[in-house]
């Protein structure tokens, strides 16, 4: 078969880990005989240099052309000297998730079996860690009006505007519901109902559409409290399906669990997965653009590979070759190949090329 897919390498590390993760697409073109036609386009920093603006309308349009976008990170610290800089890197992120619609963030948390003597981990609290946060990433703090600085008589103000409406939390809860029922039918929403109005109106909803799964339990669940079970029993959750701040930063916290955050893959989409359905979705690391692993060599590509798995699975409807990539990463693992990040003793340690070649050659 054939498709296409839009590629927007970004800043930092974010050229050195697509890189990879096209390696492995390329290798599962030829094994099973697909053919990916790849466009490239400009976002953050690059593209601010470049065409002025951290997200141009052509790339929009090139990724609107495509099935599916692979992305890799933006940022850049030239920008964080001067919080007065606009547009900043990270504009050019925001402006795409909005245009595409990407509403659903899913980020999956897996601790490989490999990995749990990873040093700074408990190996009896995250041997067996697998679950999935569900963002909403087009609403909330991120996106809410008015949003903005200001000087009053009394010295200078800011505002954040965090807004929820009716369709934005059916549809995000939903994709919660959807993929708990493939999986252990138990969904946590996680707000902060004991203080914000968004998150009670969240509760309301998410109890409502609980009445069409009565197949799922749901369990609500404050964020604070939810960042210290993380910690204390991270084999309690499944699927957890939040906000777009509170899954910004739990997010970080949970790739921990996972032994790091060079493990973290996602897929943002553009709908409510299905079993069967093919969906548009944006595809990247959940990690950052790393400046200060630029041109390294270091930088560990296994979260932007498993992103081109969650490419395969949810936009190209390619569910073996999903697999093939899901079993050529466990199998690197098992050989005792690490990158720095996931590095413990008797190891051995390679680079992020040597990374992308070793899961290519496994395919
Ligand atoms: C993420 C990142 C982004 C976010 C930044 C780069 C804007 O932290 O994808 O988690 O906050 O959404
Ligand atoms: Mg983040």
């Amino acid at each position: 078969m054939k498709f296409k897919l839009a590629v927007l390498p970004g800043d930092g590390v974010g050229p050195e880990i697509v890189a990879e993760g096209v390696k492995v697409l390329q290798a599962i073109g030829e094994k099973y005989g697909h053919q990916f036609d790849l466009t490239y386009g400009l976002i953050g920093g690059v593209a601010i240099d470049k065409q002025g603006t951290a997200l141009a309308p052509e790339t929009v349009k090139m990724c609107k052309k495509a099935d599916a976008v692979l992305h890799g990170a933006v940022g850049d610290p030239r920008w964080d000297k001067d919080p007065n800089a606009s547009p900043r890197p990270e504009d050019g992120l925001l402006a795409i998730r909005k245009a595409l619609g990407l509403f659903a963030n899913i980020r999956p948390v897996f601790m490989y079996p490999e990995l749990v003597d990873t040093p700074n981990l408990k190996p009896e609290v995250v041997r067996g860690v697998d679950f999935i946060v569900i963002r909403e990433l087009t609403g909330g703090l991120y996106f809410g009006r008015p949003k903005r600085r200001y000087t009053t008589s009394r010295g200078r103000r800011a505002v954040d505007t965090m807004s929820y409406s009716e369709a934005e939390i059916v549809r995000i809860v939903k994709v919660g519901f959807e993929l708990a029922r493939n999986r252990k039918k138990k969904l946590v929403s996680v707000d902060k109902a004991n203080v914000l109005e968004t998150s009670r109106l969240w509760r309301q909803i998410a109890m409502e559409i609980a009445a069409d799964y009565p197949d799922v339990s749901l369990e609500h669940m404050l964020v604070d409290s939810c960042s210290m079970r993380f910690i204390q029993n991270p084999r309690y959750f499944d699927v957890i399906v939040t906000e777009n701040t509170f899954g910004d930063i739990i997010t970080d916290e949970a790739s921990m669990l996972a032994g790091s955050m060079g493990m973290l893959p996602s897929a943002s989409l553009a709908g409510i997965p299905k079993s069967g359905e093919r969906i548009y979705g944006l595809y990247e690391p959940i990690h950052g653009s790393a400046p200060s692993h630029t041109g390294k060599n270091d930088i560990n590509p296994i979260a932007t590979i498993n992103s081109v798995t969650m490419a395969l699975r949810y936009s190209l409807g390619l569910e073996k070759e999903a697999k093939a990539i899901e079993s050529a990463v466990e199998g690197v693992l098992r050989d005792d190949y690490r990158t720095y990040d996931i590095m413990s003793e008797g190891m051995k340690k390679v680079g992020t090329r040597e990374m992308g070649d070793l899961v290519a050659k496994r395919i």
